[in-house]
């Protein structure tokens, strides 16, 4: 399927989608703490985006994944499972929440520190942060995604971090995962023109070691292949005529 352009009533359900998303994550902060499960954090935001919110937790059997949200912790890169294993200070857990609300999906992610962070960890989740936004914030008609890719490729080498490869940001409407695919390194001048009305994700997963990674054998989680620490962060994004409205923000952010 092609890049979907929204209409304006299309843009006001991804508006909403958005705002439930980010909502879930401001709403889990506070259950994020030392002793606490993965599998009770999935609890507590299945249980909100479906009573509360009364929205569509997107992960739950998508593809086969079986749980609402998913969590990665430390050295795994993306698509963690909830299980069992509790938090313990020192961790650093990315949650990423996608719901569906009226046909649409909002998909949004960030990470949390249980506990004092370690210094590593926290330079590196800064820096993916600002990875994210620097390419958000280059959002507008006429850029195009070789552009943003390689804005975010160059700040996160220059930190000599390295940008994952395999995983990518990705067009986001009535399906989960549209086109364009929006990757986080590239070449100035390539991909594809930008245009008033596309919704995309921009997600850089940043590595402190290198770039590869590995697939565990549950069939969903990344992990680095030579298990430094990963970070990510992910906003959902619409092209305004003058540039970008992030559909993801959470109180008292800006970007
Ligand atoms: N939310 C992820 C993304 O940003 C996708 C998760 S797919 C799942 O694209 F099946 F693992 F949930
Ligand atoms: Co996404
Ligand atoms: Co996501």
């Amino acid at each position: 399927m092609a890049t979907t352009i929204k209409t304006s009533e299309e843009i006001d359900k991804m508006r909403i989608a958005g705002r439930l998303a980010a909502e879930v994550l401001e709403m889990v902060e506070s259950h994020v703490q030392p002793g606490v499960s993965t599998d009770e954090l999935d609890r507590i935001c299945h249980d909100y985006i479906v009573n509360v919110q009364q929205a569509v937790p997107a992960p739950l059997n998508y593809r086969g994944f079986p749980k609402s949200i998913c969590t990665s912790l430390n050295h795994q890169v993306c698509h963690g499972i909830p299980g069992n294993r509790l938090l313990k200070a020192g961790d650093m857990l990315n949650i990423d929440v996608t719901v569906i609300k009226d046909g649409f999906h909002g998909d949004t992610s960030k990470i949390f520190f249980i506990g004092e962070p370690g210094v590593l960890a926290k330079r590196l989740a800064g820096i993916t942060y600002e990875c994210m936004a620097l390419g958000i914030r280059m959002v507008r008609p006429g850029v195009q995604l070789g552009d943003i890719g390689h804005a975010i490729q160059r700040h996160a080498e220059a930190h000599d971090y390295s940008v994952v490869r395999e995983y990518c940001g990705h067009g986001i409407g009535r399906e989960f995962h549209e086109e364009p695919q929006v990757l986080h390194y590239g070449r100035p001048g390539t991909g594809m023109t930008l245009e008033p009305g596309m919704t995309f994700t921009i997600e850089p997963m940043i590595n402190v070691g290198r770039r590869h990674t590995k697939l565990l054998k549950d069939g969903w989680t990344v992990v680095t292949k030579d298990h430094s620490l990963s970070a990510q962060w992910e906003h959902t994004v619409l092209v305004t005529p003058e540039g970008y409205e992030v559909l993801t923000l959470r109180e008292g952010e800006s970007i």
